[in-house]
């Protein structure tokens, strides 16, 4: 048995759509996380700037010992995954497991890729397609506007500007036929009932949170066997509104288990 923690890192607090993966699918696994609020967004930033505040992030949660660490950052994943340092433990991020899921599922072979402007300009996720699934179209493209309109709660089916924007986001995905949708930033299935209300029926939408913490599967070794773990989480800017939201996204009382990190220091 080996109850050292699953770190999770984020730019912000969307990495809590992995942390609610980690609940279900490993409940009795204690977790830290660590959300860089202060400093959050990194997918408009350059490589350097996400490099170097990733690194930042992990040598913070190195200090937890953890036995496995998820990148729930798609950001993050895409440009500094190859810079993390998280002592010599299985580090996930969400791209090659949204990739493999996608190619598994796609019935016509065209998939689609919704990431931040950074994701998309490191073209990863489309060289991983390419490295095991040659047959698999990928068409990328950004949702730019998308984390400041999910960070402002703009995520109701019958908010008009979130229902033109992701419109207008959907529509090449939509002209190019995919059947599978990669929403490959933290922030994305949030907004997944807006996106399948513009693209319509038959289009599976992968949650590359999810399926990050489900490639932890048989790759850590095991905790505790029952009760359920213990969670400790940490920003770098206010406590209170993180507090706050993330214990209505987790739906539970967070309240006591937050406190405040300076991973740059
Ligand atoms: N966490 C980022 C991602 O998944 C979205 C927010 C940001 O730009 O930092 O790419």
């Amino acid at each position: 048995m080996d109850t050292s923690p699953i770190a999770v890192f984020d730019s912000g607090m969307g990495g809590l759509t992995a942390v609610r993966a980690l609940f279900s699918l490993f409940p009795h696994e204690n977790v830290v996380y660590l959300g860089d609020t202060g400093r959050v967004p990194y997918g408009t930033r350059s490589d350097k700037t996400i490099t170097r505040f990733t690194s930042q992030a992990f040598r913070f949660l190195r200090r937890f010992s953890p036995k496995a660490a998820v990148v729930a950052c798609g950001t993050a994943s895409t440009v500094a995954l190859s810079h993390i340092d998280c002592g010599g433990v299985p580090v996930v991020g969400v791209v090659r497991p949204s990739v493999r899921k996608a190619a598994e599922v796609t019935l016509n072979n065209k998939v689609g890729l919704i990431a931040t402007p950074a994701s998309v300009r490191s073209g990863v996720y489309p060289g991983y397609m390419k490295e095991i699934a040659p047959h698999v179209q990928m068409t990328a493209h950004h949702g730019r506007l998308l984390v400041p309109l999910a960070e402002d709660g703009r995520i109701s089916q019958d908010d008009p500007v979130a229902v033109l924007l992701i419109r207008e986001y959907m529509q090449p995905f939509i002209e190019q036929g995919v059947d599978t949708l990669i929403l490959g930033c933290t922030h994305y299935p949030l907004m997944a009932g807006l996106m399948e209300q513009a693209l319509g029926k038959g289009v599976t939408l992968i949650n590359s949170g999810y399926e990050a913490v489900a490639a932890l599967r048989g790759r850590i070794p095991r905790g505790a066997v029952e009760g359920k773990g213990t969670h400790r989480y940490y920003v770098t800017d206010d406590l209170e509104s993180f507090t706050r939201q993330a214990s209505l996204f987790l739906g539970q009382d967070i309240s006591g288990t937050v406190e405040v990190a300076s991973p740059e220091e």
